[in-house]
């Protein structure tokens, strides 16, 4: 696996890869990899010649009450992992190299609607930072085929409306979460789960398919539904941010003609905000 930090070098292997005809499969990543990333990686490789895996902690996503400094630092085990999957190339930036104008006058990327919604109205300018970074990640690594969890759903949504509004030559994949033995959704911000709150952490899950499972049976009291939920996680020890029923499609209202739901939540234990969702297929 070649490591590259700096852009000309990234660009350089990238003309080579495209000289020789290759289809490129790009997986960005913040690193402290866990089975989920790998699993990016393993799709990735199904479809694609060359596999190349990004690690940057993106300064621009995080709030200014979100610590950056406390952001898991994994990289030796993360290069051991993306080397016996056979990555062919890690690129890992520097920020100084990222943002070389420096973050205040940094160009942004801003999907409007979207971003705004749900978890944006929660974390303002959370989504104008990740749509920055991969737009940037995207310009440097130009893949064919770029790949994406869907455990940070609203995230894929906005990147895929990124692509289609700026024209970006890429197709975007969508990957399903990757989860625990006991549902939890594997995610870098498990590891600041204490003991008792991991034992509690799985019941985000598990209200969400009850949710899916009143939807399922031909409930539509959406906002009866969600009460109930949110009461349910309260009552385990969550402070629930949001539960929503929402399109798949547009992450609006759903309305009667859309058969394709996705249930989001993002909730605390403790301090450690967990996020996770469910779709739904609906018959009509
Ligand atoms: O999902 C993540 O890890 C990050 O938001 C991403 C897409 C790598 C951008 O920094």
């Amino acid at each position: 696996m070649h490591v590259i930090s700096d852009i000309l070098s990234l660009r350089e292997q990238r003309r080579r890869w495209q000289l020789d005809g290759k289809l490129i499969a790009f997986v960005p990543t913040m690193g402290n990899l866990h089975q989920g990333h790998l699993n990016l990686v393993r799709e990735a490789k199904k479809k694609a010649d060359i596999v190349v895996v990004s690690i940057f902690i993106n300064p621009l996503q995080f709030g200014p009450d979100e610590d950056l400094d406390a952001y898991p630092r994994t990289m030796h085990e993360d290069k051991a992992a993306l080397q016996e999957l056979g990555v062919d190339l890690l690129f890992t930036p520097s920020a100084d190299d990222i943002y070389s104008r420096g973050l205040e006058q940094q160009t942004f990327v801003e999907v409007p609607g979207l971003s705004y919604m749900i978890c944006g109205a929660s974390r303002p300018g959370h989504f104008r930072g990740v749509a920055t970074i991969v737009c940037k990640l995207f310009n440097m690594v130009q893949p064919n085929l770029a790949f994406f969890g869907e455990k940070d759903f609203q995230q894929l949504q906005v990147i895929k409306a990124m692509v289609t509004d700026l024209s970006m030559n890429l197709k975007v994949f969508g990957v399903p979460t990757v989860r625990e033995a006991d549902g939890l959704a594997m995610s870098s911000r498990n590891n600041y789960l204490t003991e008792s709150n991991r034992l509690v952490a799985p019941s985000l899950y598990k209200n969400l398919i009850k949710v899916s499972d009143h939807i399922e049976l031909g409930r539509r009291d959406f906002s009866r539904i969600i009460a109930e939920c949110k009461a349910e996680l309260n009552e385990v020890g969550f402070k629930v941010d949001y539960i929503e029923i929402r399109s798949a499609e547009t992450l609006l209202q759903p309305g009667h003609e859309d058969t394709h739901i996705v249930i989001l939540a993002a909730a605390f234990l403790g301090k450690t905000r967990l996020i996770d969702n469910v779709q739904i297929k609906l018959k009509n």
